[in-house]
């Protein structure tokens, strides 16, 4: 089944219902204004202190897609689709440049103490906790990221199946970034797995 990319915007139910990972897709070019509208609407992802610790690289370059393609273990649906997606967590970046996110409602002092609190609780973790806090929060824009682009009439492939260091050196992103996932994107061309998950009652209680 080839699904076209539409105007017509999903709402999340159906997103969720209609989301599978596709790892064919059509070779056309993903338009910059959708990918544009794609990213700007992952970024409305929640965060902690709203720090927005998510970045992204838009890999469209035939020949660095060649060498993530590499870089993660081969998976062709990196070879196959247009664009894929690096999403990564930049804590440095982040907490360098907090005053950007610390919200324009707190003002004069108060926004300045929020600024100072937030400096001062990560300068006590570790720095692989830095990193991994980073990760975490991260992996909400790739929820939100799947399902965005499935509104959108895209269809993702996500993988962990790549050596991070190589991705980094290939790509140039900072030391302490780590990767929740690359996101192979475009339009595809076979329909996915039918979901398979655990029964509600298996994953959830209500006390
Ligand atoms: C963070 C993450 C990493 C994944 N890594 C890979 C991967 O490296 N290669 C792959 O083919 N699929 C990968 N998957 C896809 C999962 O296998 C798939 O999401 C799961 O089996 C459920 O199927 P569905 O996405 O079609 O609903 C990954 C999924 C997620 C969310």
């Amino acid at each position: 089944m080839t699904i076209e990319a539409s105007p017509e915007i999903m709402t999340v139910t159906q997103a969720a219902e209609a989301r599978r990972s596709i790892r064919t897709f059509e070779p056309t070019p993903i338009p910059r204004e959708h990918m544009q509208e794609i990213l700007r609407v992952t970024g409305l992802a929640p965060s902690p202190w709203n720090l927005q610790p998510w970045r992204f690289v838009v890999v469209e370059d035939a020949e660095t897609k060649a060498k993530l393609q590499e870089a993660a273990y081969g998976q062709a649906q990196i070879g196959n689709a247009p664009s894929v997606i690096v999403l990564y967590s930049d804590m440095s970046d982040a907490i360098d440049t907090v005053e950007e996110t610390v919200h324009p409602g707190m003002r004069g002092a108060q926004g300045d103490k929020a600024a100072a609190d937030i400096r001062s609780t990560f300068a006590a973790f570790s720095d692989a906790d830095r990193a991994a806090w980073g990760f975490a929060e991260s992996n909400i824009a790739l929820g939100f990221l799947l399902l965005t682009a499935q509104a959108h009439g895209y269809n993702t492939s996500p993988m962990l199946g790549f050596q991070p260091e190589k991705v980094k050196e290939l790509l140039g992103l900072p030391v302490d970034a780590r990767i929740p996932a690359l996101i192979a994107i475009g339009v595809g061309t076979e329909e996915g797995f039918a979901h398979h998950r655990h029964p509600l009652e298996r994953i959830a209680r209500f006390v």
